[in-house]
């Protein structure tokens, strides 16, 4: 079955029901796709299609996720990489569970204070525009390992489809080309980006037109004939390298060769039951989700009810304590000691409760340091076979087209993840993000993520395969789609269609999207103390992928449940697919 809609319906139906109540809208989201099989559930409709081809030609989830990865760095430039890194978070059917650790490390060359000025101030865009701005890439890395360790295919079958669309093109729908047209200014600036993903005649991208990349097919094929050296020795590295000593980065042919991936333990929670499989440092995901719940769990979530001014006051203040923790204490598990069993202990998360005033709001400078922000593109995508092995991915490129440059004959986006790091304690990263010394740039550190690859196990058994892109959000978003079916009893699809809420501890603000809360619980919460925020578009609200299990919410497995699987792809993304077979 397919689900498939345009983004402008989205927002359509948020502005036409929202006015009257949030249950409205959680009552307009469309059914989940039911299958009985597989699933596959990912942000470009041709990128789903790929993915469940390989299910049906009896492919593992891996294997899925694998030919994913590669087709949406074709389909889905904005975010889909081969010069980005991810995570990916796996569980298969006999319960054990991995993590691949694949995001970009900082060069050699680089330094805690490459960002700054002889004063010692930011340079505004150092960290974001340009080779300046990359990390070295791990995505290639990381599939290949997946893919030995875990799948079952041979590479060259897994990632044909991801060649033929970069060499013989794709059509473009709505949603493909709004995506290219928004990043035509930032496309524009670098000339061989430019050659492909700006039309020669200046004219905007239209439904319909194909969008062909034979020099990234070319790219492709190299991995495809030669493994991870196709990509990080030879004609790949070297173009990149060049590029980069061109044109003001520090990228050296050592930075390539050396690039490992690594395997760590997901952080694993247990929340009402329920178990949580997530994504440890050097994301911070996992950890601050996990700390989270552990506070929401001393609270009836289900009797004060979704969207009341006592739920938002709770999670809110759940998510301060915890953000404060995040931008302070987490760091690349080589470089920094992460506090992770500290924070996820059950007593820390009583001692966060007992500090929450039930009537009034927290007071985040009472609190100790940092603060926050958002991205603008990254992916997430979930998977479940036949056989019960599910995995969840989220790679980036961290802004929407990375830093917005292709080194000439690669035809590959590379990131600007070096953004991701502490520029200069205290002093906010483009999107805000306020960090300290755990996150300060060393030589191949990782900075730090909120890249939540989330799968939920119940009673040893597959639950839910959750995450979202968002930047900083991207916690808040994967915990309110779980705490949505767990709490609040609504489908998978209501519960990541739902209008959503953020608070990230500075600003000391409530961020609710717009229609999440009614004028009058906006009014409770502002005599509470709340500073409520409504706004921002669909991309800092996220792009939820998920799954769930044996019915379409709780309600449904109680009755003895409806389809096996049941996917959804969040409404607010404009290309994206949930489908099974
Ligand atoms: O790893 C991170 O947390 C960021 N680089 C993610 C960026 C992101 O989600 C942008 N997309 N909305």
């Amino acid at each position: 079955m397919r689900h498939f809609r345009q983004r402008a319906i989205s927002s359509a139906t948020i502005f036409a029901f929202g006015l009257f109540s949030i249950t409205t809208v959680q009552a307009a989201a469309p059914q989940p796709v039911e299958a009985e099989h597989g699933m596959v559930v990912t942000a470009q409709h041709l990128a789903t299609d790929v993915g469940v081809d390989v299910l049906k030609n009896d492919g593992n989830a891996v294997d899925a996720a694998v030919a994913v990865g590669y087709a949406l760095a074709v389909v889905y430039p904005t975010a889909g990489n081969i010069g980005g890194g991810g995570f990916m978070t796996i569980r298969l059917k006999d319960g054990k569970t991995a993590f691949l650790d694949f995001r970009e490390r900082a060069p050699l060359a680089s330094s805690k204070t490459m960002y700054l000025d002889a004063k010692g101030n930011v340079v505004k865009g150092a960290s974001t525009d340009g080779y300046l701005a990359v990390g070295v890439p791990g995505s290639v890395m990381g599939f290949e390992t997946a893919r030995e360790k875990y799948g079952t295919k041979s590479r060259q079958e897994l990632m044909a489809p991801a060649i033929r669309y970069a060499k013989e093109g794709f059509a473009l729908n709505q949603a493909d080309a709004a995506e290219l047209n928004e990043g035509k200014k930032w496309l524009a600036r670098d000339p061989a980006a430019a050659a492909i993903f700006v039309k020669a005649d200046g004219k905007p991208f239209e439904t319909g037109d194909t969008l062909t990349q034979p020099q990234l097919g070319a790219a492709l094929s190299r991995i495809s004939e030669q493994g991870p050296d196709g990509f990080y020795k030879g004609a790949t590295a070297d173009a990149i390298v060049n590029a980069s000593r061109d044109k003001g980065g520090i990228l050296a042919k050592e930075d390539f060769e050396q690039y490992k991936v690594r395997e760590l333990d997901p952080v694993t929670c247990n929340y009402r039951g329920y178990e949580i499989i997530s994504s440890p440092p050097p994301s911070s995901g996992g950890v601050i989700i996990c700390e989270i719940l552990n506070v929401l769990e001393g609270y009836p979530l289900s009797y004060t009810g979704y969207g009341s001014a006592a739920t938002v006051h709770l999670m809110a203040e759940a998510m301060r304590h915890a953000y404060v923790d995040r931008n302070s204490a987490l760091g690349d598990p080589d470089f920094v000691n992460n506090p992770i069993s500290k924070l996820l202990d059950k007593d820390y998360a009583k001692k966060i409760r007992d500090s929450i005033d039930p009537y009034r709001a927290g007071v985040s400078k009472n609190l100790k340091p940092n603060g926050l922000g958002e991205s603008t593109e990254t992916t997430h995508y979930s998977i479940i076979d036949n056989d019960g092995n599910a995995v969840a991915v989220t790679y980036t490129l961290n802004g929407s087209f990375g830093a917005g440059v292709v080194a000439p004959g690669t035809g590959i986006l590379l990131n600007n993840e070096m953004d991701d790091f502490t520029s200069k304690p205290g002093v906010p990263n483009l999107y805000g993000l306020v960090q300290g010394e755990a996150n300060a740039i060393q030589p191949k550190k990782t900075p730090l993520s909120s890249m939540s690859p989330t799968i939920v196990a119940k009673d040893g058994k597959p639950f839910m395969v959750i995450g979202s892109p968002g930047g900083a959000r991207i916690i808040t978003i994967t915990l309110e789609s779980i705490v949505n079916v767990i709490d609040f009893g609504m489908d998978i699809q209501q519960a990541i269609d739902a209008p959503r809420i953020h608070h990230q501890w500075l600003p000391d603000k409530v961020y609710t999207e717009p229609y999440t809360l009614s004028p009058d619980t906006i009014k409770l919460l502002t005599g509470m103390g709340y500073n409520v925020e409504v706004g921002g578009d669909w991309p800092v609200w996220g792009q939820a992928a998920g799954i769930l299990v044996g019915g379409k919410s709780l309600g449904d497995i109680a009755k003895g449940g409806g389809a096996r699987y049941n996917g959804a792809m969040d409404s607010r993304a404009g290309s994206g697919l949930a489908e099974g077979y």
